[in-house]
């Protein structure tokens, strides 16, 4: 029978955010922020392993206590240069252990997605389990869109129909995504979606919401920090 793993892509530097530390490892309520996800994924009842994919160098990760997490946490430190390559090199070393089989569903989820929420998670596990291809949590886009020309001023304004923003979890079979990710090594692809369709698929778009954005600027870590205080409080 197949069963669900998270895998969490942590190897990054976080080169927008502008700290040293790397910023899953930035300070969040009183955590490094990629605690909240693992929490998250590892009190998820259909969940059997999480899978964290840190870099090989990676000196942060041992400066915490994770034993709480003992029970589902897997740590693998074969991060690669791009976040394509870091998923890749997780699933290949994942397998090559046997922790996981091909039939197996995978959940990518950014480290830099602290506010995911169980709910989130079972809409999307409940609407693509029977789906042939799989897919991932996203957002139709709310604001107007403009494009520019090279001195930013507005070429035209773009259609938001039928427009998403895509999140995290991505959810695929572990042999569709290894295949996908090996077939992309020439391709930018920045989501396991993209690497996909670029076998001619088409994943399908689960509606989410804003709170499960990506902690990618300074200013993004308050605004994560008063949801999940929010959260605690309620
Ligand atoms: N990631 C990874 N390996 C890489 C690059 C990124 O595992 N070589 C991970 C990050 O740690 C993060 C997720 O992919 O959990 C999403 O990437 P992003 O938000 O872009 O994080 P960074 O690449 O660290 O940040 P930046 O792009 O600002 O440098
Ligand atoms: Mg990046």
């Amino acid at each position: 029978m197949s069963k669900f793993f998270a895998l969490i892509p942590a190897a990054g530097s976080g080169s927008r955010m502008g700290n040293e530390l790397p910023k899953q490892y930035l300070p969040l309520c009183k955590k490094p922020m990629i605690y909240h996800a693992i929490r998250t994924l590892c009190d998820h009842h259909s969940i059997a392993g999480v899978i964290t994919v840190l870099a090989p160098g990676d000196e942060e990760w041992s400066r915490y206590d994770w034993s709480e997490f003992s029970g589902k946490l897997i740590v693998l430190k074969c991060g690669g240069a791009t976040r394509a390559d870091s998923v890749l090199n997780g699933l290949t070393v994942a397998q090559q252990k046997n922790l996981i089989n091909t039939q197996d569903w995978i959940l990518v989820h950014d480290a830099a997605r602290p506010c995911l929420t169980s709910a989130q998670l079972n809409r999307l596990i409940d609407e693509l389990t029977s789906d042939a291809v799989g897919g991932l949590l996203a957002v139709p886009v709310a604001d107007t869109l403009k494009r520019s020309n090279s001195e930013n001023r507005v070429k035209n304004t773009e259609s938001r129909e039928n427009l998403w923003q895509a999140q995290t979890p991505q959810m695929f079979r572990c042999d569709l995504l290894t295949r996908a990710l090996q077939n992309a090594t020439n391709i930018n692809v920045t989501d396991d979606a993209s690497a996909v369709e670029a076998l001619g698929l088409h994943p399908k778009l689960v509606a989410s919401d804003a709170y499960n954005f990506k902690v990618t600027y300074p200013q993004d870590l308050a605004l994560a920090e008063l949801i999940l205080q929010n959260r605690n409080n309620s």
